[in-house]
């Protein structure tokens, strides 16, 4: 009979357990205490609470991996695990999933989430999972809004010629083309010191993003043209997904639950406090803005990317959500 010492028996255990336990990083673009910084600890929390410790896990924050679009690429391929994105980049990878950035589409945020909570955002997640990668759950980065360096924005004769970066997405080119600006697609990473020198006048996002990013720094004007609501997801690798028990596949999505409704918590505090912080900073906040203008020329140029591809079904479908 073989004898081992106690030594040994003692690495041995040690072994088993660090083989056994998995480190699982959560990649996003911004700051760890930013809505997706919530949204990414409440999932790691979860998930290493329901596995008893199997799973732990880290944030990569603040684009530390690459921007929205090369995270994605990088769940595709297995050099990462789990990513919080906005849909910005994702329909270069998931055409259906342009229907959602279409402008002026979403009344409010009760009529995005329903929408996204339901049969039409399980339709979209399951789409997801058909361009391998998998759809975990719909998170939530806001609705989208005009800073810039140059002037107050209220008309879209306002937005005539300037430089505004837009995501890499097609749908939120075509509607600024067609709004008057001079969109400039670009990675978020790039964006801030872009704005700093110049290279671009101005860029749209939500207050949770002017704010955590403290565009306050670069920008003087915010426009509150709620132009288009930006959904978030919570993505994993199937390279990582598909390895998983069911039980473990249960505790991920769970996790990816509690990520979104703490994410969805987050940007419904900084819709409540984002502007005053924005004023306390020194921006010009443009409230009287009629709408109407910015969405008949957003629509026009816009809605077609879509539909020229997969008909105007969808957008009634969304349209008809109460
Ligand atoms: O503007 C963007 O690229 C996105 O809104 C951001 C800030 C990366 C959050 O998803």
């Amino acid at each position: 009979m073989k004898h081992f010492t106690i030594g040994a028996v003692a690495a041995l255990v040690m072994t088993t357990a660090a083989q056994a336990q998995q480190s699982i990083v959560v990649g996003h673009s911004l700051s760890p205490t930013s809505h997706y910084g919530v949204g990414a600890q409440a999932f790691i929390d979860t998930l290493t609470e329901l596995s008893g410790g199997e799973f732990t896990g880290e944030q990569a924050p603040a684009g530390q991996l690459g921007g929205e679009r090369d995270m994605i690429e990088g769940l595709q391929i297995g050099s990462m695990d789990v990513v919080i994105t906005s849909t910005g980049p994702l329909g270069n990878f998931v055409p259906e999933i342009y229907a959602l950035d279409l402008p002026f589409l979403f009344r409010d945020y009760d009529h995005a989430r329903t929408v996204l909570d339901g049969e039409i955002g399980q339709e979209l997640l399951d789409k997801i999972g058909e361009n391998n990668l998998v759809g975990l759950a719909w998170s939530e980065n806001g609705f989208r809004h005009v800073t810039n360096s140059q002037r107050p924005v209220r008309t879209p004769e306002d937005l005539e010629g300037l430089k505004l970066r837009t995501m890499e997405n097609q749908v939120h080119m075509a509607a600024f083309e067609g709004m008057g600006a001079a969109p400039t697609p670009m990675a978020f990473p790039e964006l801030f010191t872009a704005l700093q020198q110049g290279v671009v006048d101005g860029q749209e996002n939500p207050v949770t993003v002017i704010t955590s990013a403290k565009f306050w720094e670069v920008q003087d004007y915010v426009s509150l043209t709620g132009h288009v609501y930006s959904p978030a997801v919570v993505l994993a690798s199937p390279i990582l997904f598909d390895g998983l028990t069911e039980e473990q596949q249960g505790w991920f999505m769970e996790a990816a639950k509690a990520s979104a409704a703490a994410t969805r918590a987050e940007v419904n505090r900084l819709e409540e406090a984002g502007v005053a912080l924005l004023l306390e900073n020194g921006m010009e906040v443009i409230t009287d803005i009629d709408k109407a203008p910015f969405a008949a020329l957003a629509e026009e140029s816009s809605y077609s990317v879509y539909t020229d591809q997969h008909g105007g079904e969808m957008i009634e479908r969304i349209k008809a959500v109460e």
